[in-house]
């Protein structure tokens, strides 16, 4: 297993759309083995394929330092089919975007269709916060940030931090 790095932000592979997920095997065991291990690495609750440079549609998700007692899961291919029109807002951070969170307002529940790392299909119904991070995830893979789902002021102001952030790590290196 290896810890991969986290693409950041201005990073291209996290605007393009992944690919959909043909092959179960060794390969696609092995990358979900690096994503938990990457997650875990960063101290995150999710990740996704792209995140790592891999334009392939892979999620994980472990929502146990949340304090959340949901089993960690790997989802291949996920789908949303389905959305609450009952909304939530919680606030959002992501491992691409160290140091930027915002409020985000999300359906507060979906129901999502995947496969697992093994090809057997998942058929899953969530609401608060694994709600929230399986429709985080599944933007990713759609090249989508959850900036991209707040006001154009606050995106404004993120991008703004965001830019001071880069020039800050620029002067430490
Ligand atoms: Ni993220």
């Amino acid at each position: 297993m290896s810890v991969r790095q986290i693409r950041l932000l201005g990073d291209p592979v996290l605007r393009e759309e992944a690919e959909e997920v043909v092959a179960y095997g060794d390969d696609l065991r092995a990358l979900v083995r690096d994503m938990f291990e990457t997650m875990y690495h960063e101290e995150g609750i999710g990740l996704a394929a792209p995140q790592i440079g891999i334009g392939r549609r892979v999620i994980v998700i472990d929502l146990r330092r949340e304090d959340h007692d949901d089993e960690p899961m790997a989802l291949v291919n996920p789908r949303l089919t389905w959305t609450s029109s009952e909304t939530a807002k919680q606030t959002e951070g992501c491992l691409s975007i160290p140091g930027l969170e915002e409020v985000v307002e999300r359906p507060a529940k979906v129901r999502v269709e995947a496969h697992d790392p093994e090809g057997v299909r998942i058929d899953l119904l969530a609401e608060d916060l694994l709600a929230r991070a399986l429709q985080h995830e599944i933007d990713h893979l759609d090249g989508v940030l959850f900036f991209d789902r707040v006001s154009a002021l606050k995106r404004r102001m993120l991008l703004k931090k965001w830019k001071k952030l880069e020039k800050e790590a620029e002067k430490e290196a």
